[in-house]
C-alpha cells in the first residue's frame, strides 16, 4: 500500500532549509552539537546539517520505551559519545507526540552540563501534550494521525519515502 502525501518532498525541503536558517542564526557563530534522535530522525538531520551555515558535530542518541502497562518506562538506549560539557547542543527528533521522549531526553541531556541546550523536530502533532514541552524550532504541525516517510516509519518501514505520507488504515502507534 502507498502512503497518501500529506507533506510533499519539495515542500520538505524548503521548510528544511528555513530552519537551518533559523538554527544557525539562533547559535550564531558558535558551533553545534547535534543530537539525532534514532532512528527516525536521521533523515531529517542529513539533510538539515547540509543546509545549516555554521560548524556542527553530529552525535546520535535513542531512546526506548519498555511498554509494561501503557505508559512505557523510558530508557535511553544509546548515549551520546562526545562529550557535550560547556556545548552548545542541538537535539533534532522526527516528531513531537506526546512529549515524553524528548521530555525525557532533555533532562538526560542538562546531566551533561551542556553551555546550552535547544530542540528542533521535523513534526509537531496537533494533541494535547502529556508533557510540558515545547520544543525552539519545529518543522510543520500536522493533524493527530500515524505518519510515515523521510525517516518515519510503521515496524521500520517506509523510512525511505521522499515524502511524508499517511496510511488510512488504523495502526498502533509505536
Ligand atoms: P512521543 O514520546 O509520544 O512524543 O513520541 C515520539 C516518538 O514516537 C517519535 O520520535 C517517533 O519515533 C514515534 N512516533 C510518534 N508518532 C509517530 C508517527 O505518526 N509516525 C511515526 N513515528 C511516530
Ligand atoms: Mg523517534
Amino acid at each position: 500500500m502507498t502512503p497518501k502525501v500529506l507533506i510533499p518532498e519539495e515542500k520538505i525541503r524548503q521548510r528544511v532549509k528555513e530552519l537551518a536558517d533559523e538554527i544557525s542564526e539562533a547559535f550564531k557563530n558558535t558551533p553545534v552539537t547535534i543530537l539525532s534522535v534514532l532512528k527516525g530522525a536521521f533523515v531529517f538531520t542529513a539533510d538539515l546539517i547540509r543546509f545549516m551555515n555554521v560548524e556542527v558535530e553530529v552525535d546520535f542518541v535513542r531512546v526506548k520505551s519498555y511498554q509494561g502497562n501503557r505508559k512505557g518506562k523510558l530508557e535511553t538506549i544509546y548515549k551520546p559519545e562526545l562529550n557535550l560539557k560547556g556545548r552548545s547542543v542541538l537535539i533534532v527528533d522526527d516528531i513531537l507526540d506526546t512529549g515524553e521522549s524528548l521530555h525525557f531526553l532533555y533532562s538526560e541531556i542538562l546531566n551533561h552540563s551542556p553551555a546550552e541546550l535547544k530542540t528542533c523536530v521535523l513534526l509537531e502533532k496537533k494533541r494535547k501534550k502529556e508533557v510540558d514541552i515545547k520544543p525552539d524550532f519545529v518543522g510543520f504541525t500536522i493533524p493527530d494521525r500515524f505518519v510515515v516517510g523521510y525517516g518515519l516509519d510503521i515496524n521500520d518501514m517506509y523510512r525511505g519515502l521522499p515524502y511524508i505520507g499517511y496510511i488510512e488504515k488504523n495502526y498502533e502507534e509505536k
